[in-house]
């Protein structure tokens, strides 16, 4: 799988969260008041600080998903436009 362009291995049966806090730049979304960076946090599912964007579907929390391969996740900004995607 992908994270913001760049390649990202994972175990099988890995949560996409837990591949992406092995990398060195874990944030995975913003804040919509200050633009902060979060990380998974809770690993199950309560948090939501790790909300990302999977193949071009955001608001999807990262601790709920199994990794596989080929998918392209991207890190989500801000606060959710509803009707507009992400
Ligand atoms: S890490 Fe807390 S909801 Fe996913």
């Amino acid at each position: 799988m992908s994270f913001e362009g760049a390649e990202v291995l994972a175990r099988p049966g890995e949560s996409v969260a837990a591949a992406l806090l092995g990398r060195d730049s874990a944030a995975t979304r913003t804040t919509p008041v200050s633009g902060a960076g979060r990380t998974p946090f809770c690993m199950m599912g309560v948090c939501f600080d790790c909300l990302v964007t999977i193949d071009g579907l955001p608001n999807v929390q990262a601790c709920m998903v199994e990794a596989r391969e080929g998918m392209v996740i991207r890190r989500q900004h801000g606060a959710r436009r509803i009707g507009k995607g992400s």
